[in-house]
């Protein structure tokens, strides 16, 4: 059983590749109801407990001296509970030779820094032509369901734990066959968004830990047994020892 388990985790780590963030959700900020707003940016949101993952393709490019890290793709974490720590994963397959890297920003970073802003607004536009009405609706419904937070002013006013996910893909293979070089196929990710218990454990590893313990246990009991087989064979065998000694005394 343990072989299999180390045989799955061994599998599992040659067929995906993983990048991870790790970060605390900001305290709330006050979230603009009327447009323009968050929904204007057509970025995919991830909002645990219902939204955690998504799997989607993002574009790559190999990185140029303008752009080191390759192409950006950018992403809506809402609903997040202020102080709480959570990760967000990045997954790919290892057919698809990729650089990633994770950022995240509070709205406030996003939309104070021009380099971001401008990124952000670029990958917006670009989302904005691909999507379709009901993929715009689709992309509303998995936002967090809205808070209204009574606060001393605006009765109105709607307060949310935020941040944006800034993803850089760069292309890291190197192919005989030209198009592959000119034309950097979209990778398909599993992008996961991972609350941790208590603030120190990643809820997707529950059942994991579940399985090591369960593993733990038998193997007590069975040492157990192993144990008391091994001590009724030697009580049930004369030391050899004594009886070479009776033998001795018994010549003599
Ligand atoms: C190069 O790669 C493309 C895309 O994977 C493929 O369609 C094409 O057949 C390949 N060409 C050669 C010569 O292998």
């Amino acid at each position: 059983m343990l072989f299999s388990a180390c045989l799955f985790l061994l599998f599992s780590s040659v067929l995906a590749n993983v990048e991870k963030a790790i970060f605390l959700a900001p305290p709330t900020t006050s979230v603009p109801q009327h447009h323009p707003n968050l929904d204007d940016l057509y970025l995919i949101p991830l909002s645990p407990p219902d939204h955690k993952s998504v799997r989607t393709h993002l574009n790559a490019s190999f990185p140029t001296s303008d752009s080191p890290r390759g192409t950006v793709s950018w992403f809506l974490l809402d609903g997040l509970n202020a102080g709480q720590r959570y990760e967000v994963r990045i997954c790919w397959l290892a057919t698809q030779p990729t650089s990633f890297w994770l950022t995240t920003h509070t709205l406030e970073e996003a939309f104070g820094a021009p380099e971001l802003i401008t990124s952000l607004s670029h990958y917006a536009y670009a989302q904005e032509a691909r999507w379709k009405h009901a993929d715009a609706e689709a992309l509303k419904a998995r936002r967090a369901p809205v808070r209204q937070i009574p606060s001393g002013g605006d009765p109105d006013e709607v307060r949310a734990s935020i941040l944006l996910l800034e993803v850089h893909a760069a292309a890291d293979y190197f192919s005989l066959n030209r198009t592959l070089m000119e034309n950097v196929p979209p990778v398909l990710v599993d992008i996961i968004l991972d609350p941790y218990i208590l603030n120190v454990f990643p809820e997707s590893l529950v059942p994991t830990a579940g399985y090591l313990v369960c593993i733990a246990v038998i193997a007590w009991f069975i040492s157990g047994y192993v144990w008391k087989f091994i001590k009724s064979y030697i009580a049930a065998t004369p030391p050899r020892d004594e009886a070479a000694h009776l033998i001795s005394k018994k010549t003599l």
